[in-house]
């Protein structure tokens, strides 16, 4: 893990893993509690992800990576003589566990694909248990290195074009919580704010889950961002009214055509953004690219559990008859979207991910 570039002081790392077992930080306790959770199966590892205490489409891969890992491990563990069968059946029920979590982030299945290519490539060398696990603990703690590095780049393409001062809307959690690094759309403002340069943030709180409240408002305060946390619905009458030089998000999966899923409450911002003529940027790796989807109609939309619209203390049980709906995601088109800040630069429209970069 030493490898991994720093965090900005403050900022705790969201996964750990060493010897089998994955330390999730749960980000369901913050900011109240800066608690870890020790991860020794890879249902505990499942758990973490599908209940949001790791969440954010980079760190979502990231930890399914380690997860393929902690199943082998926790196989080996469970005494003498696993054979190379014994190990395929414990991969295989750590591929089905971990990819039936999140439907949205296409990171969760690039990563778990680069785990299956390293098991291929390990039996096929004809190592045993052990040295595959090996092979699989080098290729997921690679995953993480790469996703780091990409958020570095990531930050600076977003940085050489963000304005100074920048008055910075952004939504939901694309920070260090959320990736293997120093974030994607956050990871842009925390390094420019290193560079001492003068950027302030509004951030939406994004229901029902609240992770700009709790977690882009805890990160941005930590690093020192001056940040102004605002209920969602705020947002587009905060960019008609000018007050803002750019809207600036992550993405959890990315057609080919530039159609972007993010958290839902995005699409409304970029709406109000066009209206107003305020550009709208989408900072993140191209490991969130899918290229087999033409357009974000086909993106997979996850729709979560009824009682997360419910607020502590509020009695809010919808009548009998009345349904509730919980879209995690929404798209945003690609041709609301100004630009596209990934590690190999800027990318404009008309978007193309696969081009050279220009
Ligand atoms: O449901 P979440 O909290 O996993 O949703 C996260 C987001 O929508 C982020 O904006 C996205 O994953 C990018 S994180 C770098």
């Amino acid at each position: 893990m030493s490898a991994l570039p720093p965090l900005p002081a403050g900022i705790p790392r969201n996964l750990e893993y060493a010897a089998g077992r994955l330390r999730v930080l749960d980000q369901t306790l913050l900011p109240g509690a800066l608690e870890y959770r020790d991860c020794a199966t890879v249902d505990a590892v499942a758990e973490a992800i599908a209940a949001l205490r790791v969440r954010g489409a980079p760190a979502i891969g990231v930890a399914a990576a380690y997860g393929v890992c902690v199943a082998l491990a926790a196989a080996l563990g469970h005494g003498s003589g696993l054979d190379a069968q014994g190990a395929s059946r414990a991969l295989a029920h750590a591929h089905d566990a971990l990819g039936a979590t999140r439907p949205t982030a296409v990171n969760l299945s690039a990563a778990l694909e680069a785990m299956h290519d390293a098991e291929r490539d390990a039996l096929a060398a004809g190592v045993d248990p052990p040295a595959l696990l090996a092979a699989l603990e080098h290729a997921a703690l690679a995953w993480h290195l790469d996703d780091a590095a990409r958020c570095d780049a990531i930050a600076a393409a977003g940085a050489a074009r963000l304005p100074t001062p920048a008055r910075v809307l952004t939504h939901c959690n694309a920070g260090p919580l959320a990736t293997g690094g120093i974030g994607t759309a956050l990871g842009v403002l925390l390094a420019m704010h290193a560079a001492g340069r003068d950027v302030r943030v509004w951030a939406g709180e994004t229901r029902p889950l609240l992770q700009g409240a709790r977690l882009t408002v805890w990160e941005l305060g930590r690093a020192g961002v001056p940040v102004t946390l605002q209920v969602d619905a705020a947002g587009p009458s905060l960019l008609l009214a000018r007050e803002v030089d750019a809207v600036l998000v992550g993405a959890d999966r990315i057609a080919a055509n530039g159609d972007t899923a993010n958290k839902v409450g995005t699409l409304s911002l970029a709406l109000a953004a066009a209206h107003a003529g305020v550009p709208f940027y989408v900072a993140a790796p191209l490991s969130t690219v899918d290229p087999t989807l033409a357009s974000g109609a086909a993106i997979p939309i996850e729709s979560r559990a009824a009682g997360e619209l419910r607020l502590p203390g509020v009695a809010l049980d919808p009548p009998p008859g009345a349904g509730v709906r919980n879209p995690a995601f929404d798209v945003t088109p690609a041709a609301l979207i100004t630009a596209f800040f990934t590690e190999r630069g800027t990318i404009e429209a008309p978007y193309d991910f696969s081009a050279p970069p220009r």
